[in-house]
């Protein structure tokens, strides 16, 4: 067997060199070198080039050097039986919950507005914003953490999924119908959602005049969630007082995006929450003794719903 590592190069070193000091004895390429093509059974992977993998003829497992997929389903020439699994790590889930809440906290503090106080030099003091629900689309692996994370800081927290669930301290609520009576009451929205087919576009004109106005939008989960436009539309009429974004339809942002230069909106360069290396040789071992032991994969995706 051998697994080949289809990431940037800092990453798939750090990767590789984990994993070898677990398997010292396995073939372990990094992208372009393959060694023979009908050796790779594993293809660990972050955005790779389309087409690529039609020409493994052994490939058992593609994993997702994230816990998104939709990368990888983008592929229009992608093998459609090969098995695809998401990156799922309680360091994941728990970078995502203190992202968020650092996102609501610096706008419920106005720490954005006071570093710019501090470099006009103005002593400019307001109290904390009010405003104290939160509401989360997307109740999996990184939303329910976050819902609880933020239930610990007395948010008054409701969450949003496809299917109905069941959490803590929490109002969930489920399917499209549900989706205004979701929203309509939050000061906070929050993205965290797998892009498909469903979800893309999601962030739009709609949603926003379904929200409370004057409520504030995070979105850490896929730029292709957010119709842009309709957000500058939003924030221009005052439906919404501002958002946190992290993620982005192109990335790196393109430099004459008005989103760069906007005052009531905040970017971080798609680091609400970054893969681990320890944590990912770990993922890509359980799986390549799951497919050694023939015992089921781990953290494996649905094709059909993509994620
Ligand atoms: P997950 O465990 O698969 O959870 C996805 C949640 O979204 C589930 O609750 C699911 O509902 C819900 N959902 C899916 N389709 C829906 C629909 N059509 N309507 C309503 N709810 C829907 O995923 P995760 O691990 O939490 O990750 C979520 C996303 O975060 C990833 O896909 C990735 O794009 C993004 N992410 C971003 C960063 C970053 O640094 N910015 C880092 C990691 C991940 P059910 O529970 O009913 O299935
Ligand atoms: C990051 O965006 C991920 O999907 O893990």
């Amino acid at each position: 067997m051998a697994i080949l590592i289809i990431l940037p190069e800092k990453q798939a070193e750090e990767v590789r060199n984990l994993l070898l000091q677990k398997i010292p004895d396995e073939q372990i390429f990094i992208w372009p070198e393959i060694g023979a093509a009908e050796n790779i059974e594993i293809a660990v992977t972050w955005n790779h080039s389309h087409g690529i993998f039609g020409q493994f003829p052994n490939l058992k497992l593609i994993a997702s050097y994230g816990a998104g997929v939709d990368h990888i389903f983008a592929d229009p020439d992608l093998p459609k039986e090969i098995p695809v699994s998401r990156f799922v790590a309680d360091s994941l889930s728990r970078q995502m919950a203190d992202y968020v809440a650092g996102a609501i906290l610096a706008h419920r503090l106005r720490l954005v507005d006071y570093r710019e106080y501090q470099a006009a030099g103005h002593w400019t003091p307001h109290a904390p914003r009010a405003g104290n629900r939160v509401t989360i689309l997307g109740l999996g692996e990184l939303g329910s953490r976050t819902a609880e994370q933020l239930t610990r800081m007395d948010f008054e927290v409701s969450g949003w999924s496809r299917s109905r669930k069941s959490l803590d301290n929490c109002t969930c609520y489920a399917g499209r119908k549900e989706l205004g009576i979701a929203v309509n009451d939050a000061d906070y929205v929050v993205c965290l959602l797998p892009l498909t087919a469903e979800t893309r576009g999601i962030l739009n004109r709609n949603l926003f005049n379904m929200m409370k106005e004057g409520a504030y939008l995070i979105n850490a989960a896929r730029g292709d969630h957010l119709v842009v436009d309709d957000l500058l539309d939003a924030l221009y009429q005052g439906r919404l007082a501002g958002a946190c974004l992290d993620v982005f339809e192109i990335e790196p942002l393109p430099g004459d995006s008005p989103l760069w230069r906007h005052p009531r909106i905040l970017i971080t360069p798609h680091i609400a929450s970054i893969s681990r290396s320890d944590d990912m040789a770990d993922y890509i071992l359980e799986n390549y003794q799951a497919l050694r032991g023939g015992t089921p994969l781990a953290n494996l995706v649905d094709s059909a719903l993509g994620y």
